[in-house]
């Protein structure tokens, strides 16, 4: 999507958006007896500017078209309501044929908080609103086309401020890696397979900042990871650990390791899955494709940090070689997993990127995973698990994805469980009780990688990955959960 920024007077498109407080009598910068009597219009269609509604307003000559965007009532305001208003005035614009959409942005005296969050948080519910995956789609005439390009039209030229520009250009950095993380999630399985999520993670290096290492099959089997290989072996596509490495031009203040799961296609293995609904498990990548989209936007910002992205790549299946349930799994801290469903494979890549990224004596290391089913069934599908030993992070999450529309939950992680990994044959069992407490016991499994005394958060997001409806600004099908909020907190180190 092209955007631009504009002062009032020097805008001459044909479809403008304004928002508007639920109650109030003029709609946000278009005070006076013409904002009133737009009000006074609207409100014979019921629209008195209830959030996600919109009303569609024609000028007298018919020439230009007005739509006011519900932001819903002033005293509950919060950001997100400005991705989701404008994402549904984007919608009413695209229904109208519009490529070029004005925005009227408030004055800042009319918005709490700092007017440029606004208006990045208008810029995403944009972006993110107009993304779609047709690439394997031929064209349908009565196909709607996404508006192409949105207009910052600036009631108070004064806002029209080099950082303004600066806000609108990191919002669209911000979602194209969002979108590109949806893409990677999105494609079918068999074209990204491990190996080709290799080439695609190496095309994200940078001259001096990005380097991108992929360990093969060969240099895993050196390095001892067992998890990633003995998943890998039931597939013919070999299984691969890239290591993006994120270095910061000033000084690094901190080192965060980032790791995510990445089955590139997830049929349960022997323990084969159902086959309904198996087509969703092309998805199993989307931590690891969380983790590229960072790396992605992490290509055009300045964090003061260190980052290291951790992506274990494999295809789940049950060929020749694949594991079985009884087999014993040696990973890369060298703790042993006696395997009883092949279905439960990713902790087993996390366990040897957990072991891995803790030798990088992290500050901080996160992990993002498609990893239960009972996650979902815990919080549903917009919200992501959160366990770990890094209280502050995990209140931080909480709080920065409320204002990201990412949504987290914490659960606990008591030792008091860990009696249900219990094995007599290895060090532990991979997974607890059948139907107790799945996404409560895998924690505890991931745990036992993490190195000793490094603050860590596991990030269940099984549930909002992918979403089967169209979201406000997040269409069917991948949904580039939880990049966003992880690129505020690296932001915000
Ligand atoms: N990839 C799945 C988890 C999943 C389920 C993600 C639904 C998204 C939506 C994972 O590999 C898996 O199959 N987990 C098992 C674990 C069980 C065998 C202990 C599950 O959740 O059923
Ligand atoms: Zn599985
Ligand atoms: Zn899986």
């Amino acid at each position: 999507m092209r955007t631009d920024l504009i002062a009032r007077k020097n805008w001459t498109g044909k479809v403008l958006v304004a928002f508007m407080f639920d109650g109030d009598k003029t709609p946000l910068a278009l005070p006076g007896e013409d904002g009133r009597s737009f009000v006074a219009v609207a409100a014979e269609e019921k629209f008195t500017g209830q959030l996600k509604k919109t009303s569609l307003l024609r000028s007298e000559a018919g020439a230009a078209k007005l739509i006011l965007a519900g932001l819903g009532k002033r005293k509950e305001f919060e950001l997100d309501r400005v991705r989701s208003a404008t994402a549904r005035a984007l919608k009413r614009a695209e229904d109208i044929g519009s490529d070029s959409v004005g925005l009227l942005v408030p004055d800042s005296k009319e918005v709490k908080g700092d007017l440029a969050d606004f208006v990045a948080a208008a810029v995403e519910g944009a972006v993110l609103s107009s993304y779609r995956f047709d690439k394997y789609r031929t064209p349908k005439p009565d196909d709607a086309k996404p508006v192409g390009e949105l207009v910052l039209v600036f009631a108070n030229s004064k806002n029209l401020s080099a950082a303004m520009s600066k806000a609108v250009t990191e919002a669209v950095a911000r979602s194209e890696a969002v979108c590109f993380a949806r893409d990677l999630a999105n494609e079918p399985p068999s074209p990204k397979p491990p190996e080709k999520m290799g080439e695609i993670a190496s095309g994200l290096a940078k001259k001096g900042r990005i380097a991108v290492e992929v360990m093969h099959k060969a240099e895993l089997e050196k390095l001892g990871m067992g998890g990633i290989l003995r998943v890998g072996a039931g597939s013919h596509q070999p299984p691969c650990l890239v290591h993006l490495t994120y270095t910061p031009p000033g000084k690094s203040k901190k080192t965060v390791v980032v790791i995510g799961k990445g089955i590139t296609f997830d049929s349960g293995g022997l323990s084969i899955k159902p086959s309904t609904g198996m087509e969703t498990m092309k998805d199993d990548m989307a931590g690891a494709g969380a983790v590229l989209g960072l790396f992605k936007w992490l290509g055009s910002v300045d964090v003061p940090v260190t980052v290291h992205g951790l992506a274990p790549f494999a295809e789940n299946m049950p060929g020749g070689g694949a594991q079985k349930p009884g087999d014993v799994i040696k990973h890369y801290n060298g703790k042993t997993a006696e395997v009883i469903s092949t279905d439960a494979e990713g902790r087993h890549l996390l366990a040897d990127s957990l072991a891995y990224g803790s030798t990088l004596n992290p500050d901080l290391m996160i992990d993002i995973a498609t990893l239960t089913g009972a996650c979902v069934v815990a919080l549903g599908d917009e919200y992501s698990g959160l366990l770990g030993t890094d209280q502050r992070t995990i209140d931080r999450l909480i709080s920065v994805g409320r204002q990201e529309g990412e949504f987290f939950w914490q659960l606990p992680l008591p030792d008091r469980y860990k009696s249900h990994l219990r094995s007599r044959v290895a060090d532990m069992k991979h997974t607890g009780k059948p139907g107790v407490a799945g996404t409560i016991t895998a924690g505890l499994f991931l745990k036992e990688f993490v190195g000793e005394g490094v603050p860590w958060v596991h990030i269940d997001i099984a549930g909002p990955s992918f979403t089967k409806e169209d979201w406000d600004y997040a269409p069917a099908g991948a949904t580039g959960v939880p990049v966003r909020t992880i690129a505020a907190l690296l932001k915000g180190l």
